[in-house]
């Protein structure tokens, strides 16, 4: 492909809508289970004013035998089947051809529970490429030689096994396309929430001002936008300490305060 078709597909730039375009590669065995989620709310709007696109590719089409078969039994012997190295590799290969993006551009992630935790910073990194291409396994996991030869970030979105990387890719699909600049009504909102400023959010009101006995706090009605703030910070402190005071300490987990996963670097 000559460079210069390179640069034409890598600009994120929507001549018609004046919006850039983040292009979400999906690799799957399970291409069915997204559309709904692409269609409704943020994620929809996004989509259809063009903010990003998602193109999938079955991971089965890549299966060398009558069966579409993608997985086998584990040497060494256990229980469950894993993911062989042929058609995902081939799968991978199919994407990279046609790329939409430059190299640096571009970040290519592997879903599996063996990878870095998924942090709200993550999210926040992703949203300014260009490309983000993700694969998701299934069964007991990956042959390793995916994990060593593709060259992918390997992303976990929790503690816990799920069936699959779908619900992961989903994941982080709507954690980073609700980043995109134009994707949320108010950019605000999503730099003063949870996990932006490593407390949990404060509680919040909506009419009417008392329901079933239970009263909505007397300073959000005072109008007095100080005594508010103030009333917010330390309610956001209060519900952290008690729910995770884990995020005040920097203590979580296998992750400090500094340590952010660098996919593509
Ligand atoms: N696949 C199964 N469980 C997962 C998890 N927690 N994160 C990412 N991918 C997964």
């Amino acid at each position: 492909m000559p460079s210069s078709d390179i640069v034409a597909r890598s600009s994120r730039f929507f001549p018609d809508q004046n919006v850039m375009t983040l292009h979400f590669d999906i690799l799957t065995i399970f291409p069915a289970v997204f559309p709904g989620l692409l269609e409704e709310s943020i994620l929809g709007r996004a989509r259809r004013a063009g903010l990003y696109d998602v193109h999938f590719t079955d991971i089965r089409d890549f299966a060398r035998d009558a069966h579409r078969s993608v997985d086998d039994r584990p040497y060494g012997g256990g229980p469950g089947m894993v993911f062989k190295p042929e058609p995902v590799f081939e799968a991978v290969e199919s994407v990279l051809a046609t790329p939409r993006a430059s190299e640096e551009a571009t970040q290519k992630i592997i879903l599996t529970p063996q990878g870095r935790r998924l942090e709200q910073r993550d999210l926040r990194r992703l949203s300014s490429a260009e490309w983000i291409i993700l694969l998701c396994g299934h069964y007991e996991g990956f042959d390793e030689r995916i994990l060593e030869g593709l060259g992918f970030e390997a992303v976990s979105i929790g503690d816990y096994v799920l069936s699959g990387g779908e619900v992961p890719a989903m994941v982080l699909l709507d954690g980073i396309v609700r980043l995109l600049p134009g994707a949320v009504g108010h950019p605000e909102s999503t730099t003063y929430e949870s996990f932006e400023t490593r407390t949990l959010d404060f509680p919040q009101y909506t009419r009417p001002p008392e329901y079933r006995g239970m009263k909505v706090p007397e300073v959000l009605l005072s109008g007095n936008h100080a005594e508010i703030a103030r009333w917010r910070e330390r309610e956001a402190l209060r519900t952290t300490r008690e729910f995770r005071s884990d995020l005040l300490t920097g203590s979580e987990g296998s992750r400090g305060q500094d340590d952010s996963w660098e996919a593509g670097n």
